[in-house]
């Protein structure tokens, strides 16, 4: 008989991955979770053969609903849904930063799937897309990366649940590759009147940041993940790379000239993107400092689950930048 994996987030970015990822996995079956069944995105799962439900991270009921029968349970959660939603702004508290409410959100969504998922006795694995307490790692540097921190107190929840702690492990996602340019940020190469191109970041144009390819590595991931021991903790990196190397990188593959790195201050960023501004500026800060994951001891990493991963270099060939080339 199949198996049954449930995906959270499946017309996202990472549960899309893992749900391409169980499509073509002999033996499973994909169920996957969504608010609207008539979308576009959901109603192409339907097409590929997946089963998809209607529920909410907000309600628990509907969640538990939808996990039941799971063997496995791939749960996200989007701090960038709810800060984009036009109501979060009237439920905040008064004088309260939007950030701060989104990380009040999230951190109960994540409880609500956590709590969900302990209801269904014959689950295997409880997976969550989690990412490191940057307030813990940084020893009180960083305490208002609420998308970081938002999920990792999910973590310890889920780990605090009698029943659930014995199935659970998490894996914490890079820096999109794809954030690097899809998303109008200043670090889009632009084209200088002389041909050249250049990037605006922030930190040194030197050291490493992690990236990776999460809409194609990710789900083969949270496949490694669900096939080792519980309690695993893998960060999914694929390439760590510096904005120099960023940019030497991109243009070597588009044949195009290198400018070079342009670094703004965090103020900078907060005020050309507002609350965008200090989450992204100040992760890659914490990224450059603490790293990535926190250097946490208990995070592993793709090799170590025998994982090949797509390097900058990869991504860059089979990607086409046409969009950003002929501005
Ligand atoms: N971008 C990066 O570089 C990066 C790096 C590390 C971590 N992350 C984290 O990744 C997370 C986002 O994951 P993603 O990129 O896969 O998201 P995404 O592509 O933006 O998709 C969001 C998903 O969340 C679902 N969703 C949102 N609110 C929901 C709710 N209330 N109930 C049920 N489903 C809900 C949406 O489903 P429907 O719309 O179908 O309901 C959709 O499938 C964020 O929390 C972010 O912090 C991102």
């Amino acid at each position: 008989m199949s198996k049954l994996i449930v995906v959270a987030g499946i017309t996202g970015v990472q549960g899309g991955s893992v749900a391409r990822t169980y499509l073509n996995a002999p033996g499973w079956k994909v169920r996957g979770v969504t608010r609207n069944k008539s979308s576009d995105s959901a109603k192409s799962w339907e097409f590929k053969g997946v089963e998809m439900v209607e529920a909410n991270l907000d309600d628990v009921t509907s969640l538990k609903s939808a996990f039941q029968g799971a063997d496995i349970i791939f749960g996200v959660t989007d701090f960038w849904t709810i800060f984009k939603d036009p109501e979060s702004i009237t439920k905040k508290k008064p004088g309260q930063d939007i950030t701060e409410y989104c990380f009040e959100v999230e951190l109960q969504q994540g409880k609500n799937l956590a709590d969900s998922a302990a209801s269904i006795p014959a689950l295997d694995r409880y997976i969550f897309s989690s990412m490191a307490n940057a307030t813990h790692w940084s020893k009180g540097k960083y305490r208002e990366l609420y998308h970081m921190d938002s999920k990792a107190l999910a973590v310890d929840y889920a780990k605090s649940l009698p029943g659930l702690k014995e199935k659970f492990s998490q894996i914490q996602a890079p820096i999109y590759f794809n954030l690097l340019w899809e998303w109008s940020l200043p670090t889009t190469p632009v084209k200088n009147l002389d041909g050249t191109y250049r990037i605006k970041g922030i930190g040194s144009g030197d050291l490493p940041i992690s990236f990776g390819h999460v809409a194609k590595d990710f789900g083969p991931c949270v496949q490694a993940v669900a096939n080792a021991k519980p309690n695993t903790n893998l960060f999914a990196v694929g390439d760590e790379i510096s904005w120099n190397q960023y940019l030497d990188t991109w243009c070597e593959s588009q044949s195009v000239l290198k400018g070079g790195y342009d670094e703004h201050s965090l103020d900078w960023w907060m005020e050309t993107l507002p609350g965008l501004g200090r989450e992204f500026g100040e992760n890659v800060l914490f990224s450059m400092e603490f790293g990535y994951d926190g250097k946490d001891p208990s995070v592993i990493r793709p090799p170590q689950l025998g994982l090949k991963m797509t390097t900058f270099k990869e991504y860059c060939a089979e990607t086409d930048f046409s969009r950003i080339l002929q501005r």
